[in-house]
């Protein structure tokens, strides 16, 4: 299954998600690679860092990327995308690829417009792929006096994605992770909130991808 974290606006958490769900994965057992689309390759950097086992590749072309990708596909259970903050051509087939879209938003960007914009590239793989691939919206950095207009619950799915009701929290420890070269989820008790929202985010995504959330 191709994963791709996608959002044409910058620093909404797509690399912090990307290496978190790839370790995640691998620590239930599967075989993982990461695609680091980003010329600051900062998420292949903590993700061999964090766990060495997981293969890691950039792409930098169009081209290259669907190479890759499709190799690494033949050899792993999951191959994750992490996008740049671009729409350029290699974003746009990073997304042609992929079987999941998951489009982190945060509270500065959560006006219908905002969100509009930030799924245009992902509605643009779905109208040439028959509906392919499937989108999700994460909210992520949320605080707790954060409110979601009732416009943007709803525009999910005119936008060609859904929302994902497990929200991740503004927390130190994702700030830390990546310091560290660590994940929240191997962090023990002082990373405790911070490992519960990303399981309980990635367990919902991966529920609907198997089809049971229908
Ligand atoms: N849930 C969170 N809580 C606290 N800090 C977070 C959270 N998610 C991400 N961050 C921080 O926000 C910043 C941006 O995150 P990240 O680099 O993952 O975004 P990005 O979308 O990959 O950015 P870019 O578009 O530049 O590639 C980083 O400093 C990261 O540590
Ligand atoms: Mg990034």
């Amino acid at each position: 299954m191709v994963i791709v974290l996608a959002n044409s606006k910058g620093g909404v958490g797509k690399s912090t998600l990307a290496v978190h769900l790839a370790v995640w994965l691998y620590d239930r057992g599967h075989r993982v690679a990461l695609v680091d689309a980003d010329v600051q390759s900062s998420s292949s950097v903590w993700l061999q860092e964090a766990e060495p086992s997981v293969t890691v590749r950039s792409s930098r072309t169009p081209e290259e990327v669907v190479g890759v990708v499709r190799e690494l596909q033949r050899t792993h259970d999951f191959v994750i995308g992490d996008g740049q903050a671009t729409l350029d051509d290699q974003s746009r087939t990073l997304l042609l690829l992929a079987d999941l879209a998951i489009l982190p938003v945060t509270p500065s960007i959560l006006d219908v417009r905002s969100v509009q914009q930030a799924t245009a590239t992902l509605r643009y793989a779905q109208e040439l792929n028959g509906g392919r691939p499937r989108g999700c919206l994460v909210l992520n950095r949320m605080r707790r006096r954060d409110v979601i207009s009732r416009e943007v619950r709803v525009a999910g799915s005119s936008l060609g994605a859904d929302l994902c009701a497990s929200q991740v929290r503004d927390l130190q420890a994702f700030r830390e992770a990546a310091q560290q070269g660590n994940v929240v989820t191997r962090m023990g008790p002082r990373a405790a909130e911070a490992a519960a929202d990303v399981e309980r985010c990635f367990e919902e995504l991966l529920l609907k991808m198997e089809g049971t959330d229908e």
